[in-house]
This record gives C-alpha cells, structure tokens and sequence, in this order.
C-alpha cells in the first residue's frame, strides 16, 4: 500500500525519509468510517492510532449530565487515538466522524514495531502530544480570564489553525453551527449569536445557517488579545 499525501505530510511523518515511510504503509490499515459513527468512545481501551485521510472527525467528553465539550475538530493529515497507545490507558475522549471519513489505522502491534524501528516516528508522536499541551494551556488560560467576545475568537481561530473547513476566494468556509462553537467555547447558543453578530458587522465573518465564512482571522486575534 502506498500512503496518500494527506497522510505523508501529516505530523506524524516529519522529518522521516522515503523509504521508512513506504514500510511504515505496509503496518496501516484503511477503515472507512460513515458520519455520525464513532470511531471510540471514552473509556474503551485503546488498540490504535488514527491518521486522518479524508472527511471530519470530532473529539469530545461528555459530564454525567450528558453536556458535550468540543475538545477539538480534526482533518485530513491530522492524528488522533496517540495517547492511549503511549500512556496505556484507556480513551481519554470519544472520536467520532461528522463527515464520510477514511481513516489509516496502526494497530498496537504495528505501532511497536513502527516505533522500535523508527525512532523519529517516536518522537514525531512526542511533539503531536506537546502541542496539545500547549494548545490546551492556551486554551484554560482563554476559557478563565477572557469574556465571551474573546472565547469565541478562540474557537473560531482554532478550527482556523487546524485547517478546519475549505478554503475559499474570501477566506475559509467553517461547517459549525451556533451550538457547536458555543460547546468549543465553553459559553451559550445566546452568547455566540450576540457575538458572531458583532464579528458580522465589524466584516470578520459572515454567518449562515450551519456555516460560517470566516475573512479576517487578524481581526480575531486582535480581539483575543485585545489589541482592537
Ligand atoms: P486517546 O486518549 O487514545 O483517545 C482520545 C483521543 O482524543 C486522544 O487519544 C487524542 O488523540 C485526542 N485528544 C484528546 N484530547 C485532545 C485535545 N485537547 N485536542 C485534540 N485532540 C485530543
């Protein structure tokens, strides 16, 4: 099997020469997974690591009362599934397909003679965490000390910095709802439609129904960091 450029120039292989790559495509395995289905849910023990090859994933948690927190949208080249495979433990989150999705699969046994073999492969797993460390760290700062204008910039530059949605003439078409950015952002379906209003007249976005068309991801910034 030959491995798709979506998923050569994920993370995962960075740095990593040709021919490593090539007997890496051998230990993966395709799996198609349709919308709505999920991939694992929180708790099952963990026997794979995925790499995204085309459609949507999302990754969530939800609270004993079944509220839902968006931890991250995930696309094409992007990985999930790591933690577990590194940690031994059980799925800290549930993934779950929100579009037509094709997966590559490396299995636990695959994966340790991937890592054993290659060491960069290793690492490269080591940097996908620490990024989402700091992501995370960036984002308990934003979710304490910002008001609302401030955690929905967030949001919306994070589906932006994960290349989430398609690029278009003005910018970048995001498939989210109200509701949903409202879950990444920790606050109400209210909230984000006062604020997603705001963003609309100030020319940062446009809003439809179920999509936003996002033009000026600067203009957020500044709002995040309150430099408007
Ligand atoms: P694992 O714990 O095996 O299963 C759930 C997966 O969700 C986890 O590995 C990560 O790949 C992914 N994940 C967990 N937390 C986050 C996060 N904050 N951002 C993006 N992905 C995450």
């Amino acid at each position: 099997m030959k491995l798709p450029d979506e998923v050569i120039r994920s993370p995962l292989f960075a740095g990593v020469d040709p021919t490593a790559r090539e007997i890496a495509a051998q230990a993966f395995r395709t799996l198609s997974v349709p919308s709505g289905k999920t991939v694992f849910e929180a708790g099952d023990d963990g026997h794979a690591l995925y790499v995204i090859k085309k459609g949507k994933v999302k990754v969530s948690h939800s609270n004993l009362d079944g509220k839902e927190k968006v931890l991250a949208y995930l696309g094409p080249g992007e990985v999930f599934g790591e933690m577990s495979m590194v940690d031994e433990r059980p799925r800290s989150a549930t993934a779950t397909a929100i579009k037509p999705t094709m997966l590559y699969a490396l299995y636990l046994e695959e994966y340790w003679g991937l890592i054993n073999r290659y060491p960069r492969i290793a690492h490269n797993l080591a940097r996908i965490i620490a990024r989402r460390l700091r992501e995370m760290n960036h984002e308990v700062e934003v979710l304490t000390f910002k008001e609302a204008r401030g955690k929905v910039a967030y949001a919306l530059l994070k589906l932006h910095r994960h290349n989430y949605g398609e690029p278009t003439r003005r910018g970048r078409l995001l498939a989210v709802t109200q509701r949903q950015l409202a879950d990444m952002a920790g606050t109400s379906r209210e909230t984000v439609t006062r604020v997603v209003n705001e963003f609309e007249m100030r020319g940062f976005l446009e809003s439809n129904q179920g999509t936003i068309e996002l033009f000026d991801a600067r203009g957020l910034e500044k709002v995040l960091y309150d430099l408007d």
